[in-house]
């Protein structure tokens, strides 16, 4: 049997025991989905969010990216961010970055990766610069790079704080709290870093007054 074929294999297992263990299942999460969070992780297969928060299907809605970036102009990102705010209607953003991530690390090399992961990866040599003065001071290079994870995390939240979309939300229905976490590869225990709930008030260059 061929790698992919197990995949569909195993697929068809566990749908049995979730249809064994539990009915209604299926025909619950057919007609609706409304999760409480929604989860903007790292692609790294390591950090799979249902399965290390212990959540089943439809329980997180879902964004991944290397490094969990956030910026403000990723399309994706922001259709995502749209939909779970004002469609979902979401109470948490959980940005979840986590320790020994290979984009960070690759951030901080000064390896030529080639146009594309370049681009993607100056987003987070523009965090180190943030946190220059902190960050130069940390001589070991596996702390300084998961300092940076914690950093980039927080960094991932106040962005997503100055999107007119998360000021709407805050402004007319109290919600949703934004959270950022750093994931520990080594003991698989979320940290929590940094946290911005509902209706805190940033730098006014980025607040809007007519939303
Ligand atoms: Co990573």
């Amino acid at each position: 049997m061929k790698p992919y074929e197990l995949l569909l294999k195993e697929n068809k297992s566990w749908a049995a025991r979730k249809l064994a263990e539990d009915p209604g299942f299926f025909d619950r999460l057919l007609h609706l989905q409304s999760p409480e969070f929604l989860w903007i992780g790292c692609s790294d297969s390591r950090v799979p969010a249902n399965e290390i928060t212990g959540t089943d299907p439809g329980e997180i809605f879902v964004h991944r990216n290397i490094a969990n970036v956030v910026i403000n102009t990723d399309v994706n990102l922001l259709s995502v961010l749209d939909y779970a705010v004002n469609h979902l209607k979401i109470k948490h953003v959980i940005v979840c970055g986590h320790y020994g991530c290979g984009g960070i690390k690759a951030a901080v090399a000064k390896t030529d990766y080639k146009p594309v992961l370049n681009m993607w990866l100056r987003n987070i040599k523009d965090v180190y610069r943030l946190h220059r003065t902190e960050l130069d001071g940390i001589p070991n290079e596996e702390v300084l790079c998961d300092r940076l994870c914690e950093l980039n995390v927080r960094e991932g939240v106040m962005n997503l704080a100055k999107t007119s979309i998360i000021q709407r939300a805050w402004q007319n229905e109290q919600r949703p709290d934004l959270h950022g976490w750093v994931y520990g590869l080594k003991d698989g225990i979320i940290k929590p870093v940094f946290e911005m709930k509902s209706g805190t008030h940033i730098d006014p260059l980025y607040e809007y007054d007519n939303l």
